[in-house]
């Protein structure tokens, strides 16, 4: 059966700053990764922006991407730096030449250094600091946003950085957590606002991560509702000023009562039968679940901001792409507003606390090396992306 996608829907891939470019006085810069890699050097992108604004334009008519805060504003309140500029300019203006259009992220998980010695999203009072930051980019690089994607699932930020401790600052401390809910919340909603007045027709949203959240036994339903409540619900009820509706989609986590994943616990993973990647049990079907969820609650439009797997033989990708392109395809015919849908990533990169090891890629990039190689499934998402349909087996 072939899928028709409509010709003004959205297809693109996706990265993060910090994740392909070089650590420059970031949060992140020397963290140890848990597959033993420094967070550091990644993927050389600033100086191999020339091939990967080609690999980008081959594979996909557009991009969701970042720029380094910490780069671009030395400290508090400062001009954007020169020379940093001229190097994001050049690599806009050639994603330009080739025609890709863009989705800007403006903060996707890490602070420059300055801001987190003053406490960072902790504080209200830095939340113009951040505003500050935004103005300048929204100057200085707007004429090449589409679309503006404010910031990167709050829900992931706040509770890997202040519930489980797995991202600086690395706290286990939930009435701080909600402090930074609440600031991401307020600086959201003013960014939407000067965004709009600056580019009144260019869309402003947000990305949630969304995920199935669910008990595997009796002892699993408590966490488990905790968890779906505080991720779900209570955290994205801070962003509801938006355009869009961004969902970024990878798993279900089975809870007993600690969360199953197979990156941390692959025995009870495989015991249980499920399918799998190389981190979280394989579950498209959830797509159309959260899918559901947040159309009956927002009646927004969506866009599905990530998408992906961890797989690094790409044994798996390629059923995913067909999975979830007929997922979405499906629940477009069934009357849900969807726009867009981007692939995370468009090469491997540094996973944040579990490292480089996790490829995510539809190009491979040697650690060595960082020669970037296309993958087999890459060719079935360039043609999806670029055709807007795809052979689905009956
Ligand atoms: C993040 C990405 C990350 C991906 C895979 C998302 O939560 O936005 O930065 O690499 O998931 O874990």
């Amino acid at each position: 059966m072939r899928l028709q996608f409509p010709n003004d829907f959205i297809f693109g891939t996706s990265t993060a700053a910090a994740q392909i470019e070089t650590a420059f006085a970031h949060d992140w810069q020397g963290v140890i990764a848990k597959d033993g890699e420094r967070f550091d050097r990644t993927t050389d992108h600033e100086i191999r922006w020339k091939e990967d604004a080609d690999l980008i334009a081959h594979l996909a008519p557009w991009y969701r991407m970042g720029l380094m805060w910490s780069k671009l504003q030395r400290g508090p309140g400062k001009k954007l730096h020169k020379k940093s500029c001229a190097e994001y300019h050049r690599f806009l203006k050639r994603l330009r030449k080739r025609n890709v259009r863009i989705m800007m992220v403006l903060h996707h998980f890490t602070n420059p250094i300055w801001f987190a010695n003053i406490g960072g999203w902790e504080k209200k009072e830095n939340v113009d600091l951040w505003l500050d930051f935004c103005a300048k980019v929204v100057e200085e690089f707007g004429e090449y946003a589409d679309i503006w994607n404010t910031f990167n699932e709050p829900n992931v930020y706040a509770s890997y950085g202040w519930v489980t401790g797995f991202f600086p600052p690395f706290k286990k401390n939930p009435y701080l957590a909600a402090t930074v809910v609440q600031n991401l919340g307020r600086a959201h909603n003013k960014a939407y606002r000067l965004l709009k007045k600056r580019f009144p027709q260019k869309p402003v949203g947000i990305s949630h991560n969304a995920a199935i959240l669910s008990a595997e036994n009796p002892l699993g339903w408590v966490t488990a509702g905790l968890a779906d409540w505080w991720f779900m619900d209570f955290i994205p009820s801070h962003f509801e000023r938006v355009d869009f509706f961004g969902i970024s989609y990878y798993a279900r986590i089975g809870h007993d009562p600690m969360p199953i994943t197979f990156v941390e616990t692959p025995e009870k993973m495989k015991k249980l039968g499920r399918p799998h990647d190389d981190m979280w049990e394989y579950y498209p079907a959830g797509l159309r679940e959260c899918l559901d969820r947040y159309w009956k609650k927002y009646k927004k439009p969506f866009i599905i901001t990530e998408n992906g797997v961890a797989d690094s033989r790409d044994v798996l990708r390629s059923k995913a792409i067909a999975d979830y392109a007929s997922v979405v395809h499906q629940a477009m015919a069934d009357g849900i507003d969807i726009r867009g849908y981007f692939w995370w990533s468009t090469w491997d990169n540094f996973e944040w606390h579990l490292g480089p090891s996790c490829k995510f890629g539809l190009y491979a990039c040697d650690w060595e090396t960082k020669d970037r190689t296309p993958r087999p499934s890459a060719e079935l998402f360039r043609k999806l992306a670029h055709y807007k349909m795809i052979d689905i087996a009956d």
